[in-house]
């Protein structure tokens, strides 16, 4: 046999092994959502309270849905009646989920800010999350850079359209290249953290980063480590590969 063929055959036997043994896939399937990821969103929202009934949030790369679903049912509450409004896209074209604004487009072309903030009907969003992975290589540097540019675009999305308190959740890959984006984000929120949750596979160097309390920033980057923030000085832009949302 093709050693190349035989080796993608065992690999792709390994994934349905593993696939098929994973507890968060059978409960996936029992709890009717879209994918095991769902579990993910679920674990840090019990950990950290990100979503609450009556919050508009936005799901970015949130196809085939789990996300959208976990946010939609946070969103609603029978009890209290409070209404929020989740707005979830995707660059594939997707199922659409009950309850949300689904919209299909490249959260790196020019226009889809503007797409999104019509979308929430031109207010602030409390949650933005991005699960945005982009397709991987394999080459480990190429592929943190890629999933970085996923990660400043949405970082410089949630910059625009946050409200005051709002949290921030992005998917990154483990390697330490993001520190000037970490700078950033810890000007703009009270708290930042790196989390794992125990849905995420030990062997996936995914990690997610978590920013809560919304705020505007206290000091300008380059005044870091030159004592208290001087209001009058001027706020930098973050810096951004790419060309996110229209707004680079
Ligand atoms: C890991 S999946 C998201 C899973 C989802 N959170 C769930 O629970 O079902 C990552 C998604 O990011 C999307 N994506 C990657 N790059 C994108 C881009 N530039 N614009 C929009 N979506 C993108 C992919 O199409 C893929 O569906």
């Amino acid at each position: 046999m093709n050693k190349a063929r035989g080796r993608g055959a065992s690999l792709s036997s390994l994934w349905m092994q593993r696939h098929f043994h994973d507890p968060y896939v059978a409960e996936a399937r029992r709890l009717g959502y879209r994918s095991r990821s769902a579990f993910k969103l679920l674990e840090m929202d019990r950990k950290l309270r990100l979503l609450k009934p009556g919050q508009q949030v936005v799901d970015l790369g949130a196809a085939p849905g789990g996300w959208t679903q976990v946010a939609v049912e946070a969103v609603f509450s029978h009890h209290t009646e409070l209404c929020g409004h989740v707005v979830a896209v995707d660059r594939n074209a997707w199922t659409t989920v009950p309850g949300a604004t689904c919209l299909t487009c490249d959260v790196m072309a020019a226009d889809s800010a503007r797409l999104l903030k019509q979308a929430l009907g031109n207010g602030k969003a409390n949650v933005i999350l991005s699960d945005l992975s982009p397709n991987t290589t394999g080459h480990q540097q190429t592929d943190q850079l890629r999933i970085l540019t996923l990660v400043e675009a949405a970082y410089v999305f949630a910059l625009d359209v946050l409200a005051p308190g709002g949290s921030f959740v992005a998917k990154i890959f483990q390697s330490g290249i993001e520190s000037a984006l970490l700078a950033d984000m810890k000007r703009h929120f009270t708290s930042v953290r790196h989390i794992k949750p125990p849905a995420s596979r030990k062997e996936s160097a995914e990690i997610y980063l978590v920013a809560q309390g919304f705020h505007q920033a206290v000091r300008p980057l380059h005044a870091q480590h030159e004592g208290p923030a001087s209001a009058a000085a001027p706020e930098p832009p973050p810096r951004c590969c790419g060309t996110p949302f229209g707004l680079a």
